[in-house]
């Protein structure tokens, strides 16, 4: 395989017009620089348009404004009246059904890319190429039989020799896990990052599955009604939420409203009505006076029996103690505060007992409330 391509899209915009006549914005200003060798994923809830963004860097759609620029050549830009058509893009893109023919052996079916003109490929070369990539995908074995007579990991492997025997080097993935169960899954999301690392070709993966968007990325692209929330590595993602939408998509959270009463020297004092919560983790925008929304991670919070040395403290219940093996998961409750807390220890604590949770201020993240923008403030 040769060197992969970089992405880079500018002012991407798609609008849709319903049958009752509403318009989607199912793109909206989308700006999004995919490196070389990249694997970065599309993360959204369903609907908020990492299909519609996937197909029309495919070109199976197109977008009403903006430009996306594959290997460095412009393939879209609407101002300029340029749409190349999908299958001069130099993509594969691997569907959640997998679109295998059923017709067809697997053999023919990883083949059918190398039957267009554009590959002008001898049959032998078409066999060694096939085979070869039925190889990398593990499955040589199964060249004869026909996509019913295979499982759905089976399956899976097919789709993605089709895609590897065209030496593509841009993969576009829409959900291509969704149909497997949870242990199978998770083995073919090891063995897909494998096989993009060995192979080199860049990967743009879309899921609603955050799990899933946090073991394969390089980066994700958090997408909300159409917009990029936040791209950032999974570390980023994870640890500095850019938003509240972001913060309470990935992974749980525990949130108090107030507003903010002090900022001194990198601390930021929010009064709630449970108190007072400090943080010293950088907020930056944030200003005295303003309705923020403190967060942090079950997996920061302390419980203890006497009561801690820390800002940020209360007297709770525990109203649920989950064991799980790796870790115990509290429930508690402070008045109408709701707080969980995930601990590797503490398997003493059990469900009706009384305890101090708390949370150090450098575990505490200050953002704006953002009520406005659709994220819903009751709790659950
Ligand atoms: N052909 C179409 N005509 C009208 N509206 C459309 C069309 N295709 C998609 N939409 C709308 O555009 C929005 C984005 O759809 P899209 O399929 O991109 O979402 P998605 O993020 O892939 O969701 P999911 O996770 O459910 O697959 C949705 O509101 C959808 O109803
Ligand atoms: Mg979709």
């Amino acid at each position: 395989m040769g060197a992969a391509l970089a992405v880079d899209i500018a002012g991407l915009e798609k609008e849709y017009r319903r049958q009752d006549g509403t318009r989607v914005r199912a793109i909206d200003h989308v700006d999004l620089r995919v490196e070389r060798g990249e694997f970065v994923v599309l993360l959204g809830p369903s609907g908020c348009g990492k299909t519609t963004l996937l197909r029309t860097i495919a070109g199976l759609e197109q977008a009403d404004n903006g430009r996306i620029d594959i290997g460095g050549k412009t393939r879209f830009w609407s101002e300029r009246g340029v749409a190349q058509p999908p299958e001069k893009r130099g993509i594969s893109m691997i569907f959640q059904s997998y679109a295998l023919w059923p017709h067809m052996s697997v053999f023919k079916n990883v083949a059918y890319p190398l039957q267009s003109r554009r590959h002008k490929l001898t049959r032998q070369q078409i066999r060694d190429r096939v085979g070869a990539a039925l190889t990398q995908v593990g499955i040589p074995e199964l060249t004869g039989q026909y996509p019913s007579q295979l499982s759905g990991g089976q399956q899976q492997r097919v789709a993605l020799a089709r895609a590897l025997v065209s030496q593509d080097e841009l993969i576009l993935f829409d959900e291509p896990l969704s149909n497997v169960d949870a242990k199978v899954r998770e083995h073919l999301r090891v063995e897909l990052a494998a096989m993009q690392r060995a192979l080199g070709f860049t990967a743009i993966f879309v899921t609603h599955d955050q799990t899933e968007a946090m073991e394969l990325a390089s980066r994700i692209a958090v997408v909300d009604r159409g917009r990029i929330a936040q791209f950032g590595t999974p570390h980023e993602i994870y640890h500095q939420p850019a938003s509240r939408y972001v913060a309470r998509f990935i992974g749980a959270i525990n949130e108090i409203e107030g507003r903010v009463v002090s900022i001194e020297a990198g601390t930021v004092v929010v009064e709630t009505d449970h108190g007072r919560v400090v943080s010293t983790q950088p907020s930056s925008g944030i200003l005295v006076g303003d309705e923020v929304v403190a967060l942090w991670r079950p997996e920061r919070g302390h419980a203890d029996t006497v009561e801690p040395d820390r800002a940020n403290r209360w007297r709770a219940v525990v109203e649920t103690a989950m064991f799980v093996g790796s870790h115990t998961e509290f429930a508690l409750r402070s008045g109408d505060l709701a707080a969980r807390l995930w601990s590797p220890r503490m398997e003493s604590i059990a469900a009706g007992e009384q305890v101090w949770v708390s949370v150090d201020p450098h575990d505490v993240q200050v953002l704006p409330r953002e009520d406005s923008t659709g994220v819903q403030t009751a709790e659950g």
